[in-house]
């Protein structure tokens, strides 16, 4: 009963904080999965196309913390595994988090979590960690690199491909290697984020969960476009 009391304590301060504590302009849903939709509110954060892919993106690769490595014990590619360390309301107490801020994780030479992502991890903590999906309008309208796809990138693809040379050797960490990559490899790019069911499960990319479709549109349209920077 009191557990339950908690919950709905919780809820009800989420909900009545939720104005106050967030002011627009900030990090809010411009961070994430889908590349600034403007009709999402952006008072909430969306776990599934926000979160997530960072999790999986920077602490889920190969080796690492995916559901056969499982380094230290510890699985970070969905939502129950991720709670397993998030203490909704607390970011300053929750493991997952508190690991990404004192520099432990990821490991050093890998690639790191910008402040803008560590912002929005603690915020969607700060407001109750919630497995949420947000209705997108999708809004394709802004396909530029510096407008959208660079953030794509930096969510769903850099905790593997940040660093040079990358993994599988793709380096999407800079405008020119992604514009360079993917000029010499557009067919297989577009498979690879598509899923395409004739490449093996290890060359779709994320490996994992696919991106949204909002985003692999985005991406789609700034490659026909001719990768506008
Ligand atoms: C968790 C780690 C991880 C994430 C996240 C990830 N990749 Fe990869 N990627 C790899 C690995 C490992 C390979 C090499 C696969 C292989 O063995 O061929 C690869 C290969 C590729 C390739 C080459 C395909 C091929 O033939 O091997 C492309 C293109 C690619 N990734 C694009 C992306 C894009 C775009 C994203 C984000 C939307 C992304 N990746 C996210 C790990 C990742």
């Amino acid at each position: 009963m009191k557990k339950i009391i908690s919950i709905f304590t919780l809820i009800a301060i989420v909900i009545a904080c939720k104005h106050t504590i967030l002011e627009p302009g900030t990090v809010g849903n411009s961070g994430g999965g889908t590349g600034g939709g403007s009709s999402t509110p952006t008072d909430s954060i969306c776990f599934q196309t926000e979160i997530l892919p960072m999790y999986q993106s920077y602490c889920a690769s190969a080796g690492c913390h995916n559901s056969t490595s499982r380094a230290d014990g510890i699985v970070l590619v969905d939502y129950t595994t991720i709670m397993q360390g998030i203490i909704p309301g607390n970011p300053t107490n929750s493991k997952y988090f508190k690991i990404i801020t004192n520099n432990k994780m990821p490991p050093a030479g890998s690639p790191q979590l910008s402040a803008t992502q560590i912002a929005l991890i603690q915020k969607w903590i700060t407001l109750g960690a919630l497995n949420n999906t947000c209705p997108t309008g999708c809004d394709t309208s802004k396909f530029t690199y510096t407008s959208a796809v660079q953030t794509i990138f930096a969510n769903s693809c850099n905790g593997c491909h940040g660093n040079a040379p990358g993994s599988g050797n793709v380096y999407l960490g800079t405008y020119a290697s992604s514009q360079a990559y993917i000029s010499a490899n557009t067919t297989l790019f577009l498979k690879a984020i598509n899923h395409d069911a004739t490449l093996p499960a290890i060359q779709r990319m994320p490996q994992g969960t696919k991106m949204s479709d909002c985003n692999i549109k985005i991406i789609t349209k700034w490659i026909n476009a001719g990768m506008p920077k």
